[in-house]
């Protein structure tokens, strides 16, 4: 048969739809591309031809050499592909399994608490956990010479600002900004320059609670209490109410709850808003009441999954973290 460049290319579209491997690929290169292969061979018949017919034809095989040489690399990539897929891809293989997240047991009991409120229709709400001393202690009734506003008591920026030391500020916060009726819940940080031991840390999380309108009283604190302790804890879970001073309740309780052979455990701070809050915020004198109240985060998951040491909740061992 006389070699023509149809003929070749015929042969190589033939060939090229049975490359299944690299050694294919390189059959099929020394069978074309190579010195003697047939690209080769056609060249070679260039000088036999008549002058007249040589351009046509060297433009023909030149066609043909960049069809073939194109044919060649694509098929190339799409063989290795396909090895790679064939080494790589191993069916029975067990997958792999990814690492998940746990939602920190501190977190977790926020998340209870905030879905108790919210139940109860009180909205959560957040604040600034760098705050004014107006915040933090003015508005909400301290006077100037209280101990917590000493630096031993509270961390104090350089330019007069402070780290809030409880969440009471988010109270401040809201009635500023908005009038009653109010139902709100304040989760977050609050920070102390405690000396750091099983059961105190330079910062640790609170919820602040308040509510306002014009005829909210003692009692519907005590009804709303009982209830979060008791879902809480369990239904049987006995509740004292001791008298406390906080200086912006009056009065003001500290909740404490029965702990088997612990006795009386206090997890909670709460009252009556004192007027002077209501003053500093710029609420009317007459026609407005409410409560409030705030309780330590860890010291209820402490509570609730047995932890001994405050410190497990940041030394950041997932031995610790896996467990909730
Ligand atoms: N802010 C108090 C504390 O950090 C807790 C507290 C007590 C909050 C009484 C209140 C309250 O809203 O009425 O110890």
């Amino acid at each position: 048969m006389e070699l023509t460049v149809n003929a070749v290319e015929k042969e190589a579209r033939e060939k090229l739809t049975q490359i299944s491997s690299l050694e294919d690929l390189e059959l099929f290169r020394i069978t074309f591309l190579s010195k003697k292969g047939k690209l080769s061979a056609l060249m070679q018949r260039l000088k036999d031809l008549p002058p007249d017919q040589r351009k046509g034809f060297g433009q023909e095989v030149n066609r043909l050499k960049s069809f073939l040489e194109e044919s060649l690399a694509q098929h190339r990539s799409q063989v290795s592909v396909k090895k790679q897929q064939k080494t790589i891809f191993d069916e029975t293989m067990p997958g792999i399994q990814p690492e998940l997240g746990y939602v920190h047991p501190v977190t977790q009991t926020i998340q209870e608490v905030c879905q108790i409120f919210e139940r109860l229709g009180f909205e959560i709400v957040k604040g600034p956990e760098v705050e004014t001393e107006f915040h933090n202690f003015t508005a909400l009734n301290i006077p100037l010479d209280h101990p917590s506003r000493e630096s031993f008591d509270t961390f104090y920026t350089d330019n007069g600002h402070l780290l809030r030391s409880q969440t009471s500020t988010v109270q401040i916060r809201i009635m500023e900004s908005r009038k009653p009726p109010l139902k709100i819940i304040a989760p977050g940080r609050v920070y102390r320059p405690d000396t750091v031991d099983a059961s105190h840390s330079f910062m640790f999380h609170q919820i602040e609670g308040l509510m306002v309108d014009d005829c909210t009283t003692f009692s519907d604190l005590k009804g709303i209490l009982h209830l979060l302790i008791r879902e809480l804890f369990g239904a049987k879970t006995k509740l004292r109410f001791r008298p406390h001073f906080f200086p912006f309740t009056e009065p003001s309780v500290e909740v404490d709850i029965q702990w088997g052979n612990k006795g009386w455990l206090e997890i909670l701070g709460a009252g009556v808003v004192d007027p002077n809050v209501f003053e500093a915020v710029g609420y009317p004198a007459k026609g407005c009441q409410g409560f409030a109240f705030g309780l330590g985060m860890e010291r209820i998951a402490m509570l609730r999954h047995g932890i001994q040491d405050i410190r497990a909740f940041t030394d950041n061992d997932l031995r610790f973290l896996k467990q909730f």
